[in-house]
């Protein structure tokens, strides 16, 4: 898959650690301008010493909602501009079959939901404005139903699609490209005390996301889960309630 990449602007939220991580690595190495925001930013600075003129590393916890704009403005002015934003910071606590954790659960709220908007407001903002760019959440198979065992974790996944659509209904008219992302497993700390044995690899997870940067719309990364997820949308609930899927 080649992409052209050379000279493209880029800011990814959340790249310090799998997917967001991979996203930044690729785009440095394919030659654009990466801005990566984390709170981890030793994990940031090992890329920035590896690409010091193309990746600028920026220390940010999502929870700080009220220094986005600032940041967001910094970023777009270290990089001369914006092509693409990509929101990757999530986090997926492991909840118990009975266990209904309200701190878990707002901390899921804030940085997978409450952390988005902020950032990809600012982006929208901008590309409506300069008529030019792609938005990138992303979202997950599990936010296509209410399955049971992480409610909140599969509610933020829901709320990034409807979000992305409505941004994407707003914008493609201006010409902004606004895309979402519905992984499965895909091999990352996030999963990696799950057991998964057929995640996809997070290289191949970045390069389709990538791959997907300029195409407006919602793409599963797997192509199963296009057919899969079809059917399991259109399960009746209480069907779906009694085949209990996790
Ligand atoms: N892995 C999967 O199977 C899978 C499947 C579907 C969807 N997804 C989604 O893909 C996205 C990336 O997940 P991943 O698997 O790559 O997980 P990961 O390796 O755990 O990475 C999560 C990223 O989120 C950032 N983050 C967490 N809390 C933050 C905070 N308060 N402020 C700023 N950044 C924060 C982390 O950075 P710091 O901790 O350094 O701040 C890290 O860079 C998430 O939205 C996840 O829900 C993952």
């Amino acid at each position: 898959m080649s992409l052209k990449l050379i000279g493209t602007k880029a800011i990814v939220i959340g790249a310090s650690s799998g997917i967001g991580a991979e996203l930044a690595k690729q785009l440095a190495e394919g030659g654009a301008l990466v801005a990566t925001i984390a709170r981890r930013t030793d994990r940031l600075q090992l890329l920035s010493d590896r690409y010091p003129e193309r990746v600028f590393p920026f220390a940010h916890d999502v929870n700080n909602i009220a220094e986005v704009p600032d940041l967001f403005q910094k970023c777009t002015d270290t990089l001369t501009g914006l092509d693409l934003i990509i929101y990757c910071s999530g986090v997926m606590p492991q909840v118990g079959p009975h266990e209904y954790s309200t701190d878990k659960d707002i901390d899921m709220v804030n940085v997978n939901m409450s952390g988005a908007v902020a950032w990809l407001n600012c982006a929208a903002t901008r590309m409506e404005g300069t008529g030019h760019g792609s938005i990138i959440g992303i979202g997950s198979v599990a936010g296509d139903r209410g399955r049971s065992g992480n409610p909140v974790y599969a509610a933020s996944k829901a709320f990034m699609h409807t979000y992305m659509e409505a941004l994407r209904n707003r914008l493609a008219r201006k010409g902004v490209k606004v895309v979402t992302i519905k992984p499965g497993p895909v091999q990352t700390e996030m999963t990696a005390a799950l057991g998964i044995s057929n995640a996809m690899p997070v290289e191949k997870a970045a390069q389709l996301i990538l791959h997907y940067k300029d195409r407006t719309g919602e793409h599963y990364l797997s192509p199963v889960h296009r057919i899969i997820f079809y059917i399991i949308k259109r399960i009746p609930s209480p069907i779906f309630r009694r085949l209990n899927l996790k």
